[in-house]
């Protein structure tokens, strides 16, 4: 290729595209007119709440929405951010420079590894991870070093086995909990111990605290906020694509260290003019849903998440029960990779799995299942693996 076409070197630098095969024979399945159950992708398929669709149907009539918003992002969605920390985990945020709205999380999770990551820095990427998590380093120019995540470890980052030159040398950490794709939790010590091992090494923090609602059977995810020192190392990164079914949108927010935050958004000020007013204003309703709202998602989430591990259950699968995202994660049948398997489950019922192997090497032999179907749906998938004679055992 001549050269004034070839894109710069930093695209190089990213992983092949797994989904590429699974991409081409979901098209063809679609082309074909076949009845695709797509549970791929973490895409929420409930609507947006109504009030959330009026407040910006009204917000869009308003011509005082329609220039450019505050680079900053809106005034008033700031303090229904901060606002919203108070009442979910009784942490007090400055709204003028501890909270920044987001074209969605992915952008800034993406944004933040150009805004802190030199080429050669060393970041600490846990494996399986939400893409994000590693490919924004990665563009950056940064050395990930992969923190494998073992089952017979509940999927937690195991800190001791971290080498000491490597710590000494990390830069920045990526975590995620409750977590995409394992949909493990972490207990409130584990970010403790955290927040130690990022002052002793004088580490950036990066939680991403996607899930922040989508939790169930009483169990609370845990902000890196909450965690004293936790603002001094850290910031963490929220989306309104999951709990409100705003994926469409765009829109979510960072918040903590102010000093963090400042370098995103100068970054962010050179290349994107932020969400437009419009999208604030329902974004702001969101936030102030009350709790019901929530209750009714995650019930939702729960239902499937049950009715979808008993039936997995009959096929030869044992899965332990999850206490937050919306995702299973499930082993595959000896001696398949996790793109083969996947590939055989949707040639062979229709179905899409999300092979582990996209979320890093310490995802191989795993799929990801989104809870993103109807139970009628899910039944429907789950006898199509059946009449395929697709078990785990
Ligand atoms: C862990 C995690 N972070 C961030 C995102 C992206 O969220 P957003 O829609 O806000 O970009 C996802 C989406 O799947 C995710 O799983």
């Amino acid at each position: 290729m001549k050269t004034w076409l070839k894109p710069a070197q930093r695209l190089e630098k990213l992983p092949p595209y797994v989904f590429a095969r699974l991409d081409e024979l979901k098209l063809r399945a679609k082309e074909q007119g076949l009845d695709l159950i797509d549970l791929g992708m973490g895409n929420p398929d409930g609507p947006t709440p109504a009030p959330v669709v009026e407040a910006a149907i009204s917000a869009l009539q308003n011509p005082k929405n329609h220039g450019y918003p505050p680079f900053e992002g809106t005034a008033s969605f700031r303090r229904a951010i901060t606002d919203w920390y108070k009442r979910r985990y009784n942490v007090q945020l400055d709204s003028e420079g501890e909270a920044l709205p987001l074209i969605g999380s992915k952008e800034g999770l993406g944004h933040l590894a150009i805004a802190y990551i030199n080429p050669g820095d060393l970041v600490l990427v846990p494996s399986p991870a939400y893409p994000a998590h590693f490919r924004g380093p990665l563009l950056a120019g940064g050395e990930i070093y992969e923190m494998i995540l073992k089952p017979e470890q509940d999927w937690l980052i195991d800190l001791s086995a971290i080498p000491e030159e490597i710590a000494q040398r990390a830069k920045v950490m990526y975590f995620n909990y409750p977590a995409n794709p394992t949909g493990a939790i972490a207990p409130r010590e584990f970010f403790e111990e955290v927040v130690a091992f990022a002052k002793k090494y004088e580490i950036l923090l990066v939680h991403d605290l996607c899930y922040a609602e989508l939790a169930f059977d009483g169990y609370q995810p845990t902000s890196l906020l909450e965690i004293e020192g936790g603002k001094e190392v850290g910031v963490e990164f929220h989306t309104l694509s999951k709990t409100y079914n705003m994926a469409g949108w765009r829109v979510g927010f960072v918040v903590g260290n102010r000093h963090i935050i400042q370098g995103l958004r100068t970054l962010k000020t050179n290349l994107d003019y932020g969400i437009f007013s419009a999208i604030q204003v329902a974004a702001e309703t969101a936030l102030q849903l009350p709790d019901k709202y929530l209750e009714e998602v995650c019930d939702r989430y729960k239902e499937r998440r049950d009715f979808l591990i008993a039936g997995l259950g009959e096929l030869g699968w044992e899965i332990p029960k999850t206490y937050a995202t919306m995702y299973l994660w499930i082993p595959v049948p000896v001696g398949m990779t996790s793109a083969d398997f996947a590939l055989k489950v949707l040639e062979s019922t229709g179905v899409v799995f999300t092979p582990g192997s996209a979320f890093g090497q310490g995802g191989e032999g795993y799929v990801r299942i989104s809870l993103i179907a109807d139970c009628d749906r899910l039944g429907e998938a789950l006898n199509r693996l059946k009449q395929a004679g697709i078990r785990y055992k």
